[in-house]
């Protein structure tokens, strides 16, 4: 379907940096996360051999694929077909038959099949500006079953907006030396001013009225990163 005039291209808001196949060929040595405890959680809510998973803004695939063996089927969607190519390889080197790698955004993805019983998202809606991260989560809410769950993971401001400048340059000062180490200073700079990372409350009632209850909300004592637990009303 054709887009309309007045609507945003998210593939050219995904960051340059993850189309780019040489940047992506080192993203799991810089960005690796242990997907363990998020798989651990989505298991106590209830996630089972019976259900279905999507992952949006997916990336290589790191909780897709660790979620895989307890899913009845998996969906990792991304816009970058480069972090797909990434996602298939591994499947098929762990020999599972059960993720489907599929080009979509938070904007474009249509859903087949069952409907959703949990999204995951990580580290990605804030590549939408506000306005769009209110359309993506009336989405979301549209394709999950109710009762179904939101874990969602992203970059989140917790603060006022005059303790900015504290927190904002705080959070700089504890950053990687190196970039082979992670987030370099630079690039947590270039998060802040070309990004759309939002204020946690900007988000919580874009949540709560795109059709989630929150049911838990962490925010890590940076104040600059949130993961929230919502229920599909
Ligand atoms: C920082 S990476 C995080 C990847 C993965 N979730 C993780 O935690 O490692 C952000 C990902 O979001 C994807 N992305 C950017 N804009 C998107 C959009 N509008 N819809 C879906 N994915 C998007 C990028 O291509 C990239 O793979």
């Amino acid at each position: 379907m054709q887009r309309p005039d007045w609507s945003i291209d998210e593939f050219a808001h995904a960051g340059d940096e993850h189309l780019d196949p040489a940047y992506i060929a080192t993203y799991d040595r810089k960005a690796a996360t242990d997907p363990a405890e998020d798989v651990a959680l989505l298991r106590d809510l209830s996630l089972d051999a019976s259900r279905v998973l999507l992952d949006l803004g997916a990336g290589t695939g790191t909780l897709a694929l660790a979620a895989a063996p307890f899913c009845r089927r998996v969906v990792a969607a991304d816009v970058s077909l480069a972090m797909l190519a990434v996602i298939r390889a591994k499947a098929e080197h762990m020999g599972l038959h059960n993720v489907e790698a599929v080009q979509g955004g938070f904007l474009g993805y249509q859903h087949e099949g069952d409907p959703v019983d949990y999204v995951y998202s990580r580290n990605a809606l804030h590549h939408l500006p506000d306005f769009w991260k209110g359309i993506a989560l009336a989405r979301i809410a549209a394709m999950l079953r109710p009762g179904g769950i939101l874990f969602l993971r992203d970059l989140v401001y917790s603060f006022d907006p005059s303790e900015a400048t504290d927190a904002i340059e705080a959070w700089l000062a504890g950053a990687a030396a190196r970039p082979e180490a992670g987030w370099t200073r630079d690039e947590l700079a270039t998060h802040v001013r070309e990004e759309y990372s939002t204020f946690s409350w900007l988000l919580e009632p874009l949540l709560t009225r795109a059709g989630f209850t929150i049911r838990e909300a962490h925010h890590r004592p940076s104040r600059t990163y949130a993961a929230y637990i919502c229920v599909k009303r």
